[in-house]
């Protein structure tokens, strides 16, 4: 069976941080505290969204975790403001690593799936925009069944679209929940821990392989896989 390899999207491949620049003129010194907190809120909100059974598409969770960490800043938010950061979420840009690693990958002929939280329609936009939807077979979007990563659901959603069994698919993230919840469906998983200080829970699941970059992952598949021509 080919190997299927399943790339997390927001954080792996696409850069979160690229709003900062945009939030550098709107919040000043307090960007980076700001865009951390709003990623973790939005994370959040999609973790009690697919708890609750009250799924709303990913970028709900953005624009409602983006309206929350302006409160909780303190800072009003002008409607153009709220417009021009929730479009430029739509159009961030790759992580230098990505380009040169997916060359690598897609020339051993592995089947490459972009797998997220975002809708079909956001993740299309994405990688257009950052140049990257050529390397992909498919986009599989969690949106096809209306809840959130980790759930179990999600990553046998991801099997049956890719055709795959959970042996001949991996995960690819920087997000160790998700790493945890491909493992716990029995995927194989490349944690990619993008900063030294970054830590994986402490849960009882180990990754199949780390990297610290995407530049690693050839030699980490290859290791396990033999690529089909
Ligand atoms: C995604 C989020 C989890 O792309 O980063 O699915």
């Amino acid at each position: 069976m080919t190997t299927t390899i399943a790339f997390d999207i927001y954080g792996t491949l696409i850069d979160t941080q690229g709003v900062l620049a945009k939030l550098q003129d709107i919040v000043g010194e307090e960007a980076i505290n700001f865009s951390n907190a709003w990623r973790d809120k939005q994370l959040e909100y999609s973790f009690r969204r697919g708890l609750m059974q009250q799924y709303e598409d990913f970028s709900v969770c953005t624009a409602q975790a983006l309206d929350y960490t302006f409160a909780r800043f303190n800072r009003e938010l002008a409607p153009g403001q709220k417009r021009e950061l929730l479009e430029a979420y739509t159009v961030l840009p790759a992580f230098a690593d990505a380009r040169p690693a997916l060359v690598q990958l897609r020339d051993s002929a592995y089947k490459l799936v972009a797998f997220s939280n975002g809708t079909a329609n956001a993740v299309e936009k994405l990688l257009a925009g950052a140049g990257l939807r050529q390397f992909f077979d498919a986009v599989v979007s969690v949106d096809g069944i209306k809840t959130f990563k980790p759930a179990p659901a999600v990553y046998a959603h991801l099997l049956s679209q890719c055709d795959a069994s959970p042996e001949s698919a991996w995960l690819v993230s920087s997000n160790p929940f998700d790493v945890i919840g491909a493992l716990a469906a029995g995927l194989q998983t490349a944690w990619v821990k993008r900063s030294a200080a970054a830590v994986f829970d402490p849960w009882g699941f180990e990754p199949t392989g780390v990297v610290d970059g995407l530049g690693g992952l050839q030699a980490l598949i290859g290791k396990t896989e033999k690529p089909k021509h």
